[in-house]
């Protein structure tokens, strides 16, 4: 399975997601078998895309809380969101770590309570530059991905490699770059799921754009990608899916 999920991040109005949302609805090409395309909207206006979504395009969240209910000023939980209409949700993004004090730990139990509700999430992992620089990438993509996955039995999960040094910098990762952490991704999934883990769809994500997707699908390995800046134009958005959908995996 293949998936192209746009996240918003914290961009835009109700209006400006229902605009969005009916030009890539018109933009879109005929998806082939096992290819998957998702938004996700800041929190306000899940509402409003929910109202003008229509299949094949999914609904998801960028957070969620680890708890389902109670006194969590802020928070929203896995029901809400499934209320809302959403059926995945981000976990991990790499902002929510650096800049929101995110732990491994926040982010297992995030896991857990998206899977109690039948959520499907997409984990982030990646490193930082400096990370990269000290030749860590292979360990600390192992070690978000075994804390994330610590204790628990395969269920469905997409993973995310998104390099922090890739992200919203126009400068992408290479495909062999994307190769490499997915192929440790892949190693780690093995480790923990077994045969289940084969089958975790594995994306990359970091300054993806229409111009630059191509090698992706190919060297880079990636059964898809979480798309930031790009997600935010309707057309780009949509020439990302007709590049994937060209590939025959
Ligand atoms: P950009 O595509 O803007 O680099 O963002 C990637 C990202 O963080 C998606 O979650």
């Amino acid at each position: 399975m293949r998936w192209i999920i746009g996240n918003w991040k914290m961009n835009g109005t109700r209006a400006e997601a229902r605009q969005r949302t009916r030009e890539l609805l018109r933009a879109l090409p005929p998806l082939p078998e096992g290819l998957h395309v998702a938004v996700c909207p800041p929190y306000t206006s899940l509402g409003a895309t929910a109202e003008v979504l229509t299949p094949p395009l999914e609904l998801g969240a960028q957070d969620v809380s680890w708890q389902d209910s109670g006194a969590f000023t802020g928070e929203v939980s896995a029901p809400m969101l499934r209320d809302a209409g959403c059926g995945l949700c981000v976990v991990g993004h790499s902002e929510r770590r650096q800049l929101l004090g995110e732990s491994d730990g926040m982010v297992a139990q995030k896991l857990r309570a998206l899977w109690r509700h039948g959520l499907l999430p997409v984990l982030c992992v990646g490193e930082t530059l400096a990370e990269r620089e000290q030749g860590r990438t292979e360990e600390v993509l192992r070690m978000q991905l075994l804390a994330a996955l610590e204790g628990s039995s395969p269920a469905d999960l997409l993973v995310a490699y998104e390099p922090v040094w890739a992200i919203g910098t126009g400068r992408p990762a290479h495909a062999a770059d994307s190769a490499r952490g997915l192929g440790v991704l892949r190693q780690a999934l093995d480790a923990v799921w077994g045969a289940d883990g084969a089958g975790v769809p594995c994306l990359y994500g970091g300054s993806v754009s229409a111009a630059n997707c191509a090698p992706f699908w190919t060297e880079g390995r990636a059964d898809g990608a979480l798309l930031g800046g790009a997600s935010l134009d309707a057309q780009a958005f949509a020439a990302i899916v007709r590049s994937a959908a060209e590939v025959r995996p």
